[in-house]
């Protein structure tokens, strides 16, 4: 039902892949190509490779299409984009926000004053009103909970020099424009800590 709903509200801002719901099956055997640097459950275990698993179909199939049309930028992705259909782009969609999130238990934070500061500069920048109050994402605004540490402040510092624009109402680069690399630093800390 979410699924469906978030699709349904994707397609009003036309992203180009949105059609029907993709077919989960048809995911899973496309997502050998992924496996190696993604993970195999989605979860990645590799620095600067993003997890996926169940972050928003909406959000993953935008990221496919921008990095096929070269709106997001970057080498890999984008060779690999130019390899998938827009159904692929679907079913790949389906696929990774049908896998549970990383729930394996974290150790003890090693620097819990930076996860403060970042719980900080979230509610400063309202950074949930989007994302949710469990950064758990809505619609294209992708889930943040548990994203790999240093991948979050690549994006944030992408978004904020205008390397990675947002989608259409150029939601995330408002959002990075103010922030400092001290401020990049602990959000990410605070986000890649939370349950
Ligand atoms: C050789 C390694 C590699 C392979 C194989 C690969 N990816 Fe990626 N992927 C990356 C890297 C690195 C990034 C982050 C790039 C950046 O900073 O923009 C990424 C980013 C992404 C993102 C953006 C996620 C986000 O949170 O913004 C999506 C979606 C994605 N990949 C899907 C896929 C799919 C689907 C496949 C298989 C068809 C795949 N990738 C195969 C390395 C890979
Ligand atoms: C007005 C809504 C809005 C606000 C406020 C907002 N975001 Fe976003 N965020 C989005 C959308 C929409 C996307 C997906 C953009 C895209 O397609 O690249 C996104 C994407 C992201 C990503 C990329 C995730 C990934 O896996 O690639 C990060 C990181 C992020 N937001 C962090 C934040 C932080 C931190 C704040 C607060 C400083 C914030 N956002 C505030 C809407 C918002």
């Amino acid at each position: 039902m979410m699924g469906a709903a978030v699709l349904a509200a994707s397609c009003l801002v036309a992203v180009p892949a949105c059609r029907a719901a993709g077919n989960i099956e048809a995911g899973r055997e496309k997502a050998q190509l992924c496996a190696n640097c993604h993970g195999a459950a989605g979860i990645s275990a590799i620095a600067g490779v993003p997890t996926l698993a169940g972050n928003l179909d909406a959000f993953l199939q935008w990221q496919m299409v921008f990095y096929r049309s070269e709106r997001r930028k970057n080498p890999v992705m984008g060779a690999i984009a130019n390899l998938l259909s827009d159904e692929d782009v679907r079913n790949l969609g389906a696929y990774y926000a049908s896998l549970p999130p990383d729930t394996r238990p974290l150790p003890p934070d090693p620097k819990p004053d930076l996860a403060t500061r970042g719980s900080e500069v979230a509610q400063e920048h309202r950074c949930a009103n989007c994302h949710t109050d469990e950064f758990t994402g809505k619609q294209g605004a992708a889930r943040l909970a548990r994203q790999r540490e240093e991948y979050v402040v690549k994006s944030l510092t992408d978004y904020r020099s205008g390397q990675r624009p947002s989608t259409g109402v150029a939601a995330m680069t408002e959002a990075a424009s103010g922030l400092h690399d001290d401020d990049i630093a602990a959000l990410a800390h605070y986000l890649a800590m939370l349950p």
